[in-house]
């Protein structure tokens, strides 16, 4: 069987194609803002400038009639976006004549990292942009244990990128300087119970590069205090749930010192720790693919009239029903 997924929650569009065996195309034209943060509506317009010639190029790689399902990503996202990815694939859907599957995109996250990397119950931290969650399953629901009060960590590392100056995507930029940093300085460490926040970690330490400290020493800061938040609270929820494999996900996954700390932490309790390629780590729509090819194997659709988006979709609203 083979699904299509169109993923377009914010600032990414993406299909991919997928069949149980594994990704058959994978195409992405993400938005990327010339300067400042992502302009929901900007970002909109973008996706259904460039839609069709996406469709376009992943058809040239895949028999538009091999398709058995057409998924797409339904929320958490913003309004704008989701709605003209939810558009585009209504309109496939009527046209090929084939089942449409509303995908919530944490899930998508997590079970295409499963997927990939052969976890099979495992504790997932997901962190992107928008997201920071550390999430479990628990009978026919995923839930979550412990996320962020205020933003997500990516956001985070975004926003004290662009105060110093550095440009969208500031992520792995902030990695880049973070290796070169030498001193550590005090920034605030939030965790509550299994929750914790970032956005007063960000004000502090724009307000160590305002006094003067090098860029690299703030990088560095940020990592090990952030880093080590999200560590904690992970092995927290493998200690009370009784479990022993970590996933991690999102678009932060690709950070290779996170994935150090996660590694030891696991290494220490005899867990397993797992990340899948970046590729898929990140925003992609063999993601959406996977997930709704995985719900229409298990009785799950979404008919065009209740296809509406859904910007706050939650996790848990999921009812589970696969292994
Ligand atoms: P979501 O809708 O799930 O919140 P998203 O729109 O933020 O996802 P993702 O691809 O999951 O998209 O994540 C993008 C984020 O990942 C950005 O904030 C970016 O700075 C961050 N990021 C990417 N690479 C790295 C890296 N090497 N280290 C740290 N952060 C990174
Ligand atoms: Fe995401």
């Amino acid at each position: 069987m083979i699904a299509l997924g169109i993923e377009g929650t914010a600032w990414s569009l993406s299909i991919g194609v997928v069949d149980e065996e594994g990704v058959i195309a994978l195409e992405n034209d993400p938005y990327i803002p010339k300067e400042g943060g992502i302009h929901p509506r900007e970002a909109s317009q973008h996706h259904s400038e460039r839609l069709p010639s996406l469709l376009s190029r992943v058809f040239e790689k895949v028999d538009k009639n091999s398709i058995d399902v057409v998924a797409f990503s339904q929320g958490p996202g913003m309004g704008p976006c989701l709605r003209v990815v939810a558009t585009a694939a209504r309109l496939l859907a009527i046209k090929l004549e084939k089942p449409l599957v509303g995908v919530n995109h944490c899930l998508a996250h997590v079970e295409v990292g499963r997927w990939q990397t052969g976890a099979r119950k495992p504790v997932s931290l997901y962190v992107s942009g928008g997201n920071s969650q550390v999430i479990a399953r628990r009978g026919n629901r995923y839930r979550v244990f412990g996320e962020t009060l205020d933003i997500g960590i990516g956001n985070a590392l975004d926003k004290l990128a662009r105060h110093m100056g550095l440009k969208h995507p500031g992520g792995p930029k902030i990695e880049e300087l973070a290796k070169k940093g030498q001193k550590y300085h005090f920034l605030p460490y939030v965790v509550k119970g299994m929750d914790f926040s970032f956005s007063g970690m960000v004000t502090a330490a724009q307000r160590l590069f305002d006094s003067g400290v090098r860029m690299e020493d703030v990088a560095f800061s940020f990592q090990e205090t952030a880093f080590a938040m999200l560590t904690e609270v992970t092995e927290r929820a493998l200690a009370y749930l009784d479990l022993n494999e970590v996933l991690l996900v999102g678009g932060v996954a690709a950070n290779k010192r996170l994935q150090e700390m996660l590694r030891i932490m696991c290494e220490d309790r005899g867990a397993k720790f797992y990340v899948p390629p970046k590729e898929l780590a990140g925003d992609n729509g063999a993601m959406i693919a996977y997930t709704g090819l995985l719900m229409y194997k298990h009785g799950h659709q979404t008919p065009v009239e209740k296809s509406y988006v859904r910007p706050d979709f939650r996790i848990e609203d999921v009812e589970v029903n696969w292994d």
